[in-house]
């Protein structure tokens, strides 16, 4: 039997999920149309909009529906940034180092497109921004905006949102989180926290890709990335995808109801399969915080001395368990972990990351059964030494 130790990548469609899924596609009506079909359409969305916003901590009218997380970001980072161009901000973009792709590229073609200019601040060795360092940042000079990474999808690390946004609040900045990773595994209240903009994503949470939803504070402005015919507030136009919202409306739903059992089953398996690694793999080393409230409760991450992650990868999908080396690979190819860098680890040793996530269906028996082969996956790997194969960082 295979075994899926990915989560972070995306996660299995719950049962609860597939069947509301499968109701609302048969549903004929754009939600759109002012006919009977297109009102029913049209309350099924809207209901899937309050258990995404209640789930969140949000209004309804804040919850915008997109693609997925790339998309909610993309809406955030480039939509805040042109609005508050606008109204005559700088063009300062604050971030920390080894942000998701999503922001880090968005931001990055915001910087060679358009004028901005990014401002990387350092993680600390944990993966953590200090408060204090986004202060001095911003005490600096006029931002067009913030985004942080909720909790880090590679390493686990939450990050200090609320003192984050009070920090922004101060200076006046908006603040823009992505919080696919934490979303269904730690608590996430959009209102509490202080924050302009949120992301999420649907299919980290046990409902499909190719739903998300961008929560927009509303007195944050954003332009609209996507434009036609004016759904969504004008804030993303097309035709609503009311089966996707159905089913991430009842993920949404589930992941607030048994989030604190949910969260404590995951660190009860984590914290096992953190004890057995480091007690039976030489040269391994937990990367991010420690396991506790400051730290994602499916997460664990390690280097491997003296191997490649990618090939440790590949010796365990021989072994019949699924898991990362946390990092994307663009295009098929294999990339340096800009968040190892970004928090001081040498490059050879973040060459051997492997990244663990746990969710819904994990078992003791799966992490037992990682268990048994990894030593000898790693020591494997490490006759095989590093490959020169992986390409400095872009
Ligand atoms: C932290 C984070 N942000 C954004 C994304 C992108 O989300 P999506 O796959 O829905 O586009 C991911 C997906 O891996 C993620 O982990």
């Amino acid at each position: 039997m295979a075994i899926y130790l990915d989560h972070a990548a995306t996660t299995p469609l719950l049962p609860e999920v597939l069947e509301a899924y499968v109701a609302a596609l048969s549903i004929v009506g754009n939600a759109s149309s002012i006919h009977s079909h297109g009102q029913a359409a049209k309350r099924m969305l809207e209901e899937a909009r309050e258990r995404v916003a209640a789930a969140l901590g949000g209004d309804p009218i804040e919850v915008v529906f997109t693609s997925g997380g790339t998309e909610s970001v993309n809406a955030a980072v480039k939509g805040i940034y042109w609005a508050r161009r606008s109204a005559g901000a700088g063009p300062r973009i604050v971030l920390p180092g080894g942000e998701h792709h999503a922001t880090a590229d968005a931001a990055a073609w915001l910087e060679a497109h358009q004028g901005a200019s990014i401002e990387q601040l350092p993680l600390d060795d944990e993966g953590r921004l200090e408060p204090a360092a986004l202060e001095r940042a911003l005490a600096a000079g006029d931002a067009a905006l913030v985004s942080v990474l909720w909790a880090n999808n590679e390493v686990g690390t939450l990050q200090p949102v609320t003192a984050l946004a009070e920090a922004a609040a101060a200076a006046g900045a908006p603040i823009h989180a992505d919080a696919v990773a934490a979303f269904g595994s730690v608590p996430v209240d959009f209102r509490a926290s202080g924050l302009s903009a949120l992301s999420v994503s649907a299919h980290k949470i046990g409902a499909p890709a190719g739903i998300g939803a961008l929560v927009l504070a509303r007195g944050t402005a954003a332009e609209p990335l996507v434009h036609g015919g004016g759904q969504q507030r004008g804030l993303r136009s097309g035709t609503q995808d009311v089966a996707g919202a159905v089913a991430f409306g009842v993920a949404a739903s589930l992941a607030a109801e048994r989030l604190a059992e949910h969260a404590a089953a995951l660190a009860m398996l984590r914290d096992r399969l953190v004890e057995g690694v480091l007690a039976a793999v030489p040269g391994a080393r937990l990367r991010g915080p420690a396991p506790g409230p400051e730290r994602l409760p499916g997460n664990a991450h390690f280097t491997f001395e003296g191997c490649d992650g990618d090939s440790l990868l590949l010796l365990l999908d021989l072994a019949g368990i699924s898991v990362s080396t946390g990092a994307a690979c663009q295009a098929g190819v294999p990339e340096l972990s800009a968040v190892l860098l970004a928090m001081g680890v040498p490059e050879h040793e973040a060459r051997g990351a492997l990244r663990f996530s746990l969710g819904a269906g994990t078992t003791e028996a799966d992490v037992d059964a990682l268990l048994r082969v990894l030593p000898a996956v790693v020591e494997r790997a490490q006759r095989a030494g590093h490959s020169d194969r992986l390409p400095a960082l872009r």
